[in-house]
Formats: structure tokens, sequence, C-alpha cells
């Protein structure tokens, strides 16, 4: 069954408990770590995640938005996060390889992310290494963006490799994710639905988390 992740860019930071509490029927929380270099905006960093990992029992979907980010990953495995995203153009492929190994160290689960610029087959040389691949359907760096739909076709090309190569990888969509694109990403393959404005803007939240799931 497809997985829905709220993100909490889109919610009330002055209330994050509370704001945490209205997405628990979901199955994964996304916090979106933005260092102001990878991209043009600053969110959340180490503090904050030990904050909510004290909080909640909630499985904790890291997005790395941050140059090298090999240079954070044990201090985000010790504050708490089940999985972490690093993005493919945020280094070198020795930078990713190092980010990749101490994630492997810190037993935590390991994803690899990709800007809507990136082709989908930089992938290949990790495949059999990551748990789950990112395709970004926004530009990152902000949430309640507009989805864009050429990204179709690099979920389906991405579905393609890790149907071939390492089927039991999770495919993650992010950005501009509401009740009208999911369904498009799931028919293209994507298993795991980030979603920041359509689940925090919501009046009924349960309801949209099941809506985005299809069921
Ligand atoms: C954007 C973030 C997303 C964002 C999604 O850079 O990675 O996770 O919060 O927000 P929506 O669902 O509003 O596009
Ligand atoms: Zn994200």
């Amino acid at each position: 069954m497809v997985k829905v992740a709220p993100s909490i860019l889109s919610a009330n930071f002055c209330n994050l408990a509370e704001e945490i509490r209205r997405v628990q029927s979901a199955d994964w929380l996304h916090l979106d770590v933005m260092d102001g270099m990878f991209v043009p905006n600053i969110t959340i960093g180490v503090p904050v995640v030990q904050a909510i990992r004290k909080h909640t029992d909630m499985f904790l979907d890291v997005h790395l938005m941050v140059e090298k980010p090999h240079r954070l990953i044990d201090a985000f495995c010790e504050a708490g996060a089940d999985m972490l995203s690093v993005h493919l153009e945020a280094d070198s492929p020795r930078g990713i390889d190092q980010a990749l190994r101490a994630m492997e160290a810190n037993g935590v689960k390991r994803a690899i992310a990709l800007r809507p610029i990136t082709d989908p087959k930089a992938v290949l040389p990790y495949l059999e290494r990551v748990d789950m691949v990112l395709v970004m359907t926004v530009e990152p760096g902000f949430g309640g963006q507009k989805f864009m739909t050429h990204r179709l076709e690099a979920i389906r090309e991405v579905r393609g490799l890790i149907e071939r190569h390492y089927p039991k990888c999770y495919l993650e969509v992010d950005g501009g994710i509401d009740l009208v694109t999911a369904p498009q990403v799931i028919a293209a393959g994507a298993d795991v639905l980030v979603a920041g404005t359509a689940v925090y803007g919501a009046d009924d939240v349960p309801q949209v988390i099941k809506g985005l799931r299809g069921v």
C-alpha cells in the first residue's frame, strides 16, 4: 500500500506537538532540512529533529537539502532520524558514497534524492545500496509550489530502473502532491507520497491522508 509522509514544513511551527498529533494516522513524518546553500531557504536542524524524536514514535523521514551532507549524517542519526535522503547534486560521487557509508554504519535507512534537472539514470550506481529514491516534482526549497507534470516521465523511468535492479527500493515523490496529482504519481510508480500543503491545509486531515493513499 502507498505510504503518506506529511511534511511539517507546512505546519504551524509555534505548535509542532499538536501539528504532529494531527497527522498521526499517516505512515511517516517528513522533515525538510535546508541549509540556505543547497537551497535558498533555511528551515530546521538537528535540535528540532531531536525534540520531535522525543515526542513521537512515528518513522522520521529526514530530507537533507544541504551541501556536502556527509558532514551531518552522524548528528542526524544521533538525533533520531529513521531515514536520511541526500541529494545527488549536493556533493561529488565520493562525498555521496561517504554519506551512504555513514548511514550504513549508523543503521539508518538510506535514500538518494533527485532535483528536477537531474537525469533519472544518475541513480543507477547507487540503486542496490539504497532503501529509497526520492524524486522531486518541484524545485526544492519551499512548500506550496505547483506540481511539475513533466516529472511523471522521470517517475516512470526511476520505477523501471528499480524494477530491473532492486525491486524492494521505495520510490518517494515530493512536491505539489494533492488529491489530484497523487493518483497520477501512483500510476507512474510512486509508493511514498510527501505532502505538506495538501495535508496541513485540510480541515479533515485523516480524510486527506486516506484520499492520498487512494483508499
Ligand atoms: C520542498 C520540500 C517538500 C515540501 C512539500 O523543498 O522538500 O517536502 O514541504 O510541500 P508541498 O506538499 O506543499 O509541495
Ligand atoms: Zn521534502
